[in-house]
Order: structure tokens, then sequence, then C-alpha cells
């Protein structure tokens, strides 16, 4: 059975705000009610990576969401730059290609060793949410539809030696039957069943039935940010997490 604190560390705060003000106000209000902090491109690019820094050092762990796809040898050096930095979790893009993720892992576990510190969990964005089967087919020329290149992308990453993957709530299941135990899941698109808006998620689900089918962590940002009590709707979440695992 899993303990209140193993479900804490699931639950990832996406820190989708503007200022490093608001985002250590959320970690400060918030770090003793989720696991981890995602610090995407909408922040970063607005406060530089200063911000990782800071976040750790209010004890936060972070998830540095930067989706990084380019040549193997410029995705390294931003993974072993993120290794430095001491991030928790990093992310690529599986469609990358098999060199660049091996380079990526590579360059993670190199650093870890030279530097004596602990290797980032290495994830692989497989096929957007956002993207559909007529954008996949008509736009981009895969011919594949989206579960099955999802699920052999992430075969793809886990044989680069990639830790795990993001996926929509909707894969999990093919993916961990594919990739098996080991692989890390996350996935975004929680929304607790009383959240009242769906925003601009389309496949959602509920924290509980993400962790029940498979996933690791998950990521929920406006739900909590916008809640009137963010710590109350983050305890409420994990208590729903207890009862499912009971
Ligand atoms: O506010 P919400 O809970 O929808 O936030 C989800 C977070 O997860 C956002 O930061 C969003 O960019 C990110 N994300 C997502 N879907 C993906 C990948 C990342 O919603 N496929």
């Amino acid at each position: 059975m899993q303990t209140k604190e193993d479900l804490k560390q699931k639950v990832c705060l996406a820190l989708d705000v503007d200022s490093s003000r608001q985002a250590l106000e959320l970690v400060k209000l918030m770090r003793d009610h989720v696991g981890m902090f995602k610090i995407g491109s909408h922040l970063f690019t607005k406060v530089g990576p200063k911000i990782i820094e800071d976040v750790r050092k209010l004890g936060g762990e972070v998830f540095l969401d930067l989706k990084y796809h380019d040549i193997p040898n410029t995705v390294a050096n931003a993974v072993r730059m993120a290794t430095r930095m001491g991030v928790y979790l990093v992310n690529i893009h599986a469609s990358g290609g098999l060199d660049m993720m091996y380079a990526a892992v590579m360059a993670a576990t190199s650093e870890a060793k030279d530097k004596q510190i602990r290797k980032p969990i290495l994830l692989a964005v497989t096929v957007l949410t956002s993207l559909t089967n007529r954008i996949l087919s008509e736009e981009l020329r895969i011919k594949h539809d989206v579960l099955s290149q999802v699920v052999h992308l992430a075969e793809l990453a886990k044989s680069a030696g990639v830790d795990g993957c993001v996926a929509s709530p909707k894969e999990i299941v093919a993916i961990r039957e594919a990739c098996g135990s080991d692989f890390v899941i996350l996935t975004p698109g929680i929304r607790p069943t009383w959240a009242a808006e769906k925003d601009d998620q389309k496949r959602i689900t509920t924290p509980a039935k993400a962790v029940k089918a498979g996933a690791d962590y998950i990521v929920i940002g406006r739900p909590l940010i916008k809640a009137a009590s963010p710590t109350e709707a983050a305890r409420k979440i994990i208590e729903e997490l207890i009862q499912d695992s009971e």
C-alpha cells in the first residue's frame, strides 16, 4: 500500500505564472502539499534559469519542462546543464530520434557521475496531446494513428535508455503494457471531478484514475493554482488518491 507521503510525491504543480515572485509564493504555500514543481517555457522564458535555484532553495524539487528537440550535441549540452542545476525531472522529444535521445542519456549520466550529483529522471515527450490523427496524417505525413505512434516512440525512448515518457491519460495503459513497470509515466490533462473548469484540456481524467491506470506522476496546474484555497485543493486530491489506493 502506498503511504500518504508516496502519493504526495506523485503530484507535480505546474508553475504556470508570469513572475518569479508569483512562482516562489506558490512554492512556499504548496511545498508541504505536493511533491514537485514544474517549470515550463512560460515561466522559464520570462525569468530564466535562476528560478530553478530559487525553487530548490525553498526545498522544492523541479521538473524542467523545456521539451528539448534539436541536434544530439545541443540537446546533450542542455541536459548536461539541467543535470548540473539539480533538476529532478527533465524532458526531451522522442521524435528527435535515437541518437539524440542516447546523447541526452549519456550527458545526464556522465555529468552526474563527474560532479557526484544525482542524475535527473529523463522523460521523452511522445506525441503532443494537441496533435490529432488528422494532423499526423495530413500535416506531418505520419502514417500511424496517435496511439500507435505514442507507443512506438515510448518503446524507442526506452531502447535509448530514457527513463520514461510524458503521455496523455488515455495512453498510460498501452505504454505501461509495452514498456513495463519500471518505465516512468508522467501525465498532464488532470482534472479532479470537483474542478469547475476543464480549461483547454480535452482528454482529461481524474488524479485517482490516472494513478490507478499506472501514472507515476501527475501534473496539475490551474485546478490548484486557481482554486480558492490551493492547499485545500491539494489536500482533497491526496485524500482521493489515498481512498483509491486502499
Ligand atoms: O493547468 P493545467 O493543469 O492544464 O496544466 C497542465 C500543464 O501541463 C501545463 O503546464 C501544460 O503546458 C502541461 N502539458 C500539458 N499537456 C501536455 C504536456 C504538457 O498540458 N501534453
